[in-house]
């Protein structure tokens, strides 16, 4: 698929790796619609976006919502959804757990809602992340809703086939304002700790994740994909 041109609709699309998405969709060419709940955390965004406020998990908004926006080409959905329990599994509150889980409901309204509008030849791009695979310690709500994410996106690639595609791109440790510490060498020691045991030990940077979903995009022959922009974390020890 040629970008230029095509509509784009990005949930998630005002921030961290979605705001990259958005960009990078726009430099080449798509009009674009970045959703979130608060657009206006955004900033100034390039031309050829515009915004919208809607929240992934009410149903109702977003069958609505992505009926207004029809027809498109590119559907992306980045949006967290809800909180990110973290902890070990047996001491964790399952409320967390369960809330955990608002990322795969968001998720799953953008595709139940979103895949009847996308034009034929049209691409959807879902973002999972590493803990899916990696099954680190204290992250079983991150491994479970992203196995979740990735064990949809393959169902539903037969589902769509030939028409239509659909892709997961998988993060691993990414630089994005989902961090909350905000102080510099505070941050910058926390992402060390974090990826020191990687194959390349940094955060990555939301652009490159966005470099990732671009390729899916694109690449017509390519569906019911994971692509994974993590640094090595899979392989690391
Ligand atoms: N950063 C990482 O290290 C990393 C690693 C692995 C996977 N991921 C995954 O990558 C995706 C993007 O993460 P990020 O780091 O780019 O996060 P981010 O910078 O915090 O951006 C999250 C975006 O989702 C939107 N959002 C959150 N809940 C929403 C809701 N209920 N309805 C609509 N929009 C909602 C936010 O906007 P509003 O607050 O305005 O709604 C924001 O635009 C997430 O699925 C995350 O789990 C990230």
């Amino acid at each position: 698929m040629d970008i230029k041109g095509r509509k784009a609709v990005v949930f998630g699309g005002t921030s961290g790796i979605g705001l990259a998405t958005t960009t990078i969709l726009a430099d080449g060419g798509a009009e674009v619609v970045a959703i979130s709940r608060d657009p206006s955390k955004a900033g100034a965004l390039p031309d050829r976006v515009t915004t919208r406020a809607c929240d992934v998990r009410d149903s109702a908004a977003m069958e609505t919502l992505l009926a207004e926006l029809a027809p498109f080409d590119i559907l992306v959905s980045a949006a967290t959804g809800g909180e990110r329990a973290i902890g070990p599994f047996v001491e964790m509150e399952i409320d967390g757990f369960k809330g955990s889980f608002d990322k795969l409901w968001g998720y799953a309204n953008v595709v139940r809602y979103g895949a009847q509008h996308l034009r034929d030849e049209g691409s959807i791009t879902l973002v999972s992340g590493s803990p899916a695979r990696a099954y680190p310690k204290d992250l079983s709500a991150l491994s479970a809703v992203g196995g979740a994410v990735e064990a949809l996106v393959k169902t539903v690639a037969r589902e769509i086939a030939p028409a239509k595609r659909i892709n997961v791109v998988s993060p691993g440790v990414i630089d994005t304002p989902m961090m909350v510490i905000e102080d510099p060498a505070e941050r910058a020691a926390a992402y060390t700790g974090m990826t020191q045991d990687h194959l390349i030990p940094r955060a990555g940077l939301p652009e490159e994740v966005a470099q990732g979903l671009l390729f899916v995009i694109a690449n017509d022959f390519v569906t019911g994909t994971i692509v994974d922009v993590d640094g090595g974390w899979l392989l690391s020890d």
